[in-house]
């Protein structure tokens, strides 16, 4: 045990999040200043720059520290109207005017064994072709059905069907939603940033939110009720989390 867990374990006063009465309200004034770190951990603090270490070193220190990372459910048609469903934890909102999500799939490694290309997922390449895609945000009852639509599979296969998730019509893409999720944005290719052609690289998709659909039971006096959506994040390795153990926070106010 280092010393942060055995003061952790000492204290009696430690904030924690699930406790009911505590629920409501956290402020720096009810955490312990001891948990601040001393002159002592700063020193021994180990630093490494990232050309230090191997491709596989640094995407697990990366995937193990920036978590919990929420996860797209990106679905698309290929330009023939295959459709094809795959999860995406490099995922997040960039704006709100105008509307924008991101996700960036990976390259994969190449064919041909003498090229310096990775190719395009599925996911990727329909984007391209189609310049439209869905992101349906993933539930904890939704988690064994989005984890089978990860697997490496052929573009021939529609993972809607393979995993049995029914599907939804969108209004203004062509692309189907899932009907199950709760929240999906139908979005419109807004830009993509294609970072480097090593096939151990990434594409960030940047797609305007043109459409979103809300299921009812997760509507409170006609808005979003965010505590009721039980939405899962994906944390290093195959670890997940869930985003039901909830605590309040007020910013500073400044001026
Ligand atoms: C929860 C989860 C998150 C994932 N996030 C990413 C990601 O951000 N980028 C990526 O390239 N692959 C990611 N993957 C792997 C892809 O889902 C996988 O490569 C999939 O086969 C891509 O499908 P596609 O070829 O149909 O696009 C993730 C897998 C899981 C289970």
């Amino acid at each position: 045990m280092d010393s942060l867990d055995a003061e952790s374990a000492q204290s009696k006063d430690r904030y924690t999040p699930n406790t009911p009465e505590r629920h409501k309200e956290f402020s720096p004034r009810h955490s312990n200043p001891k948990r601040l770190p001393n002159a002592f951990t700063i020193l021994s603090r180990m630093n490494v720059s990232p050309s230090a270490l191997s491709h596989s070193e640094l995407y697990g220190l990366i995937l193990n520290s920036v978590v919990p990372r929420p996860i797209a459910w990106v679905s698309t048609l290929s330009a023939s109207g295959q459709p094809n469903l795959a999860p995406f934890s490099f995922f997040n909102c960039v704006c709100i005017e105008p509307p924008l999500l991101a996700f960036a799939p990976g390259l994969r490694p190449p064919k041909q064994p003498d090229s310096c290309h990775g190719e395009a997922k599925d996911t990727l390449r329909n984007v391209r072709e189609t310049r439209e895609f869905v992101i349906n945000v993933v539930t904890y009852e939704l988690a064994e059905p989005m984890n089978q639509t990860s697997g490496e599979y052929p573009a021939s296969v529609n993972e809607f069907e393979l995993a049995q998730i029914a599907p939804a019509l969108s209004k203004v893409v062509k692309v189907p939603r899932v009907a199950a999720s709760p929240v999906s944005f139908e979005c419109k290719l807004y830009q993509i940033l294609d970072f480097s052609p090593s096939p151990q690289s990434s594409s960030l998709v940047i797609g305007q939110v043109v459409s979103i659909h809300l299921d009812d039971a997760h509507l409170k006096e006609g808005k979003l009720d965010r505590n009721s959506l039980d939405l899962i994040g994906r944390m290093g390795g195959i670890q997940y989390t869930r985003t039901t153990q909830r605590f309040d926070m007020v910013r500073p106010k400044v001026g």
